[in-house]
C-alpha cells in the first residue's frame, strides 16, 4: 500500500453543511464556524457560495461572511461561482480560490444549475479565463461521478468526459463528487481513474457524502490510490437542496481521526475540530452527525 503521508481536507461545513439548512443561520454564527476551523489547523476553507438567492436563500449573505472573517495567513478561502455573476460578486471579497460546479449526469446539471452540461461549461470558460487573469485558482466539482437522483448509476466514462472538458477550459483542479452517498469503493475508485485520465493525483480530490455511510470506505479506497485531497464536512453537516434525501458530507472529525490514526498528518487539531463542530450542531439544536466527535464528548463528559 502507497498511502500518503500527508492528507489536505477542505472543511465545506461552511458551504455544503449549511446551503441546506431550512431556517438563515446568521452571517455571524457562519463566520464564527470559519474561525474555530482555521484555529484548528484547517488550511482550506470553502465559505459560501455565490448562487441565485431564490435558489439556495441560505447562501444570500454571502458577502457578508467573506467581509466578516479575520483571516489567518496561510489558510486558502473558496466560493462556489457558477457564472460570470457569481464571479463579479464574489472578486471584490478576495476568495483565494473560486470553484466552478458541473455535474455527469445531466438531469442533475439541469435541476442543479439549470443549464446542460456542455452549456456549463460554456458558462465556466469565462469564469476561468478571468479567475486565472486575477491570480486566482479554480476547482471544479463533478457531482453525480457515481450516481444520480435522476438517472441512477452514472458510468466512469460520463466522469471522464465531464474531467476532459473541464481540463480543456483550464480548471485547476477537480474534485469527484458523490453527490448523494450511493458509491461504494470499486465504483468510486473507478470514477477516480477516470478523472486521473485527465487529471495529475495533485490535482484531485475526494469529495463524498455520507449517505449511505460509505463515504470512510470510500476516502480509503481513493487513499490507497494516492488522492490525498478530500472535502469534509464540519460536523457531518449538509445536503443538496437539488439531491432529494441525500445526507451531508462525511464528518470532518471522522476523517481526520481515521487519517491521524493511520498515522497520516493532517495539521489539524482534532479536539479543537470537535469544538467547532460542537459549535454548529449547538446552534442547530442537534448532536454532531459524526461517531468520531460524538465518543469524544462522551468520552470528555465522564
Ligand atoms: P439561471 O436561472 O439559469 O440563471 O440560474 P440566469 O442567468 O438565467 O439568471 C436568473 C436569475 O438568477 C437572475 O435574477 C439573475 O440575476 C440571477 P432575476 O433577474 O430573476 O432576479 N443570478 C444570480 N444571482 C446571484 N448569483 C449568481 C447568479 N446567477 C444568476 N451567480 C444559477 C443559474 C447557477 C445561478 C442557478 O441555477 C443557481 O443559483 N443554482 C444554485 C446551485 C447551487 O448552489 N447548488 C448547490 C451547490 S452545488 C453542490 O452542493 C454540489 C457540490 O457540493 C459537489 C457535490 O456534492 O456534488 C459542489
Ligand atoms: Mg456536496
Amino acid at each position: 500500500m502507497n498511502l500518503p503521508p500527508r492528507v489536505k481536507i477542505v472543511d465545506v461545513g461552511p458551504r455544503d453543511g449549511l446551503q441546506n439548512e431550512k431556517d438563515p443561520v446568521p452571517a455571524d454564527i457562519k463566520i464564527g464556524l470559519v474561525h474555530r476551523l482555521q484555529d484548528a489547523g484547517v488550511k482550506d476553507i470553502e465559505v459560501t457560495s455565490f448562487v441565485s438567492p431564490k435558489w439556495v436563500p441560505q447562501m444570500a449573505d454571502a458577502i457578508e461572511v467573506m467581509a466578516g472573517i479575520q483571516r489567518k495567513p496561510g489558510v486558502r478561502y473558496s466560493v462556489l461561482t457558477p457564472n460570470m455573476k457569481g464571479l463579479e460578486a464574489a472578486l471584490p471579497t478576495r476568495p483565494d480560490e473560486v470553484v466552478v460546479f458541473g455535474a455527469a449526469s445531466e438531469a442533475f446539471s439541469q435541476r442543479n444549475i439549470n443549464c446542460s452540461i456542455a452549456e456549463s461549461i460554456e458558462r465556466f470558460a469565462p469564469v476561468v479565463e478571468l479567475a486565472h487573469a486575477k491570480g486566482i485558482h479554480v476547482r471544479g466539482a463533478i457531482s453525480c461521478a457515481v450516481g444520480c437522483p435522476y438517472e441512477g448509476d452514472v458510468a466512469p466514462e460520463r466522469v471522464e468526459l465531464v474531467a476532459k472538458l473541464m481540463k480543456e477550459i483550464g480548471v485547476d483542479h477537480i474534485g469527484v463528487a458523490d453527490t448523494i452517498g450511493v458509491g461504494t469503493p470499486a465504483r468510486v475508485r473507478r470514477a477516480m481513474e477516470a478523472a486521473l485520465r485527465h487529471y495529475d493525483i495533485d490535482d484531485i480530490s475526494g469529495h463524498f457524502h455520507d449517505t449511505y455511510g460509505q463515504a470512510l470506505a470510500n476516502t480509503l479506497a481513493s487513499l490507497e490510490m494516492g488522492v490525498w485531497q478530500y472535502d469534509a464536512s464540519s460536523a457531518g453537516l449538509g445536503g443538496c437542496p437539488y439531491a432529494k434525501g441525500a445526507t451531508g458530507n462525511v464528518a470532518t472529525e471522522d476523517v481526520v481521526y481515521m487519517l491521524h490514526g493511520m498515522g497520516i498528518d493532517t495539521g489539524i487539531d482534532l479536539d479543537k475540530l470537535i469544538d467547532a463542530g460542537k459549535y454548529i450542531s449547538d446552534y442547530l439544536q442537534r448532536k454532531p452527525n459524526s461517531r468520531a466527535s460524538t465518543a469524544i464528548l462522551n468520552k470528555r463528559a465522564a
